[in-house]
């Protein structure tokens, strides 16, 4: 049991700083997330709340500034005033340059003093909600003025995706933390893992006796992971133009989904145990080479990206990928895993679909045309938040016609609409609380930097050939695809070479 909790489950006293307080994360989830904690009573007694970033507000015109966003965007909707106001009593806002070691040595002395006024007892826990770059300055800031260490209490650091934008440079962010932060005292955040139906992937599987002894290579056909998004890029050209849909969304969110629904049960529900057998499924991640990068993969861009403002004329970053991998150990030797993910699709939709054999041997008449049906599984992360099974029934009257049918289940119908907080609810209560079981540690975000490389490197290689008026062999071409489309047809063919294809389990069976 993490050594923070305390015995009704509200974490001890804290002061939760956080770096980039003016921008659209901390406006929008993380004091939303706060707000809606207190609100309910989960957090502790004694609390505070202070905003770091160069922005001119004072602490008035902060909390004017937040009270927009949690109004807007708290789980439970726009509030009272009075309820606001408690809330707004624990928060205030401290102006500083992230480079300027004065900040530090200021904000350290100003930690004291709300120690002391909140009765927070030196616990304190940063958030790095800033960009990316700014990262190792400020850990290092952190150390420099001795704010890695609590003046009796505990230091925990919360560090936002993207964690390193390859292998080289999640190395180097790993080591500069560390030379600050014990692993200990680091909580790498991925929000999928705070998702509540991503919770439920690992109750489902390791709470139930049913489905586990099928889930391995000699019942499932395949395994879909789709991410999809009916938002573009909105105004994130500055970053996203940079980074594509593999940095973005798959290194981080369709990896870790890809080992939940991979991974062997734990020996015990606990941040080590769990996160020991997620590092096995990524070391078990067959690397891909050029070959495969141009086989396995498909890269596709929404036909008005380049229109976008802020993103390079003719830049081919990649708004949509598919993959297939495989998963090279005992249980999953030779089932491909397909994961997908794009902007501007119809829909938005993060599912993942575990698609059984066939049976044996077909004792009733097939259907005369499309694929024999097969019985899948579709997890449903959102929205409409569940579970579908689709099996074989039979059609009534004579003869023996089947019909696919499904069984569902919701959770909406079951524990009501508002009973799913949202995923930075859980994840800031469980770093409050000093259980790091839904954070990425060093050593797994290093292994989905190993394994997204070598697929960038083949995309760039072909775009530094392309810019040179050839076209390698060894890479998947840019292919462009209509806004509402599934993505480009080089998808469909990943899947048609072995007679499968993409699945909507929860969204619409047989949309596709
Ligand atoms: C973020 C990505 O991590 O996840 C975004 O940077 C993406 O590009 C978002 O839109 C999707 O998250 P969710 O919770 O809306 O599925």
């Amino acid at each position: 049991m993490p050594d923070s909790l305390t015995t009704n489950g509200v974490p001890p006293p804290t002061a939760v700083i956080i770096f980039g307080a003016s921008g659209d994360l901390t406006q929008r989830k993380l004091v939303p997330a706060l707000y809606t904690l207190a609100f309910e009573g989960r957090l502790p007694a004694h609390y505070a709340v202070i905003g770091v970033a160069r922005s001119e507000f004072d602490t008035a015109a902060f909390q004017a500034h937040l009270r927009g966003g949690v109004d807007e965007n708290a789980r439970l909707g726009r509030q009272a005033a009075d309820a606001w106001a408690e809330f707004a009593a624990h928060v205030c806002y401290f102006q500083g340059d992230y480079d300027d070691p004065t900040t530090y040595t200021g904000l350290a002395q100003r930690l004291t003093e709300l120690d002391a006024m909140h009765g927070t007892g030196g616990n304190h826990l940063f958030y790095l909600a800033t960009p990316p770059q700014l990262y190792p300055i400020i850990v290092a800031h952190l150390g420099a003025a001795g704010l890695n260490r609590g003046p009796g209490g505990y230091v925990r650091i919360i560090i936002e995706k993207p964690f390193g934008n390859d292998l080289p440079s999640a190395r180097d962010l790993n080591r500069q933390v560390h030379e600050v932060f014990d692993e200990s005292q680091v909580y790498r955040i991925d929000h999928y893992l705070g998702k509540e139906t991503v919770q439920n992937l690992l109750a489902f599987r390791f709470a139930n006796a049913i489905f586990e002894p099928l889930w391995n290579r000699n019942y499932v056909d395949h395994v879909q992971i789709t991410a999809a998004e009916s938002v573009g890029l909105g105004q994130r050209a500055g970053y996203y133009d940079r980074a594509g849909v593999l940095r973005d969304v798959v290194q981080s969110h369709l990896l870790q989904l890809l080992t939940l629904t991979a991974m062997e049960p734990p020996a015990a529900f606990d941040a080590k145990f769990l996160r020991d057998e997620k590092v096995k499924v990524l070391q078990a991640v067959r690397a891909m080479g050029s070959e495969e990068v141009a086989a396995s993969t498909v890269r596709g861009q929404y036909r008005t990206y380049r229109d976008e403002s802020g993103v390079a004329p003719n830049t081919t970053t990649a708004t949509y990928a598919a993959l297939r991998l495989f998963v090279d150990n005992w249980r999953w030797q030779g089932v491909p895993f397909y994961l997908r993910s794009g902007k501007l699709m119809p829909a938005k939709v993060t599912e993942i679909t575990v698609q059984f054999k066939e049976v044996p041997h077909k004792l009733f008449p097939q259907p005369a045309a499309g694929a024999p049906p097969a019985n899948f599984l579709s997890f449903c992360i959102q929205p409409d938040e569940g579970m579908h099974l689709r099996f074989e029934t039979k059609t009534p009257g004579a003869g023996m016609r089947m019909r696919s049918v499904e069984m569902d289940f919701h959770f909406g119908d079951e524990f009501g609409a508002a009973a799913l907080p949202d995923a930075y609810e859980r994840l800031l209560l469980d770093a409050l609380i000093g259980d790091a079981s839904l954070f990425a540690r060093a050593d797994e975000i290093e292994l989905s930097w190993q394994i997204m490389d070598p697929i960038q490197a083949g995309w760039d290689r072909e775009f530094a050939a392309a810019a040179e008026g050839w076209r390698t062999e060894t890479a998947p071409p840019l292919e462009f695809y209509e806004q509402g489309t599934w993505g480009p047809p080089g998808a469909d063919r990943l899947l048609a070479r072995s007679g499968r294809h993409w699945r909507l389990g929860c969204h619409d069976a047989n949309s596709q």
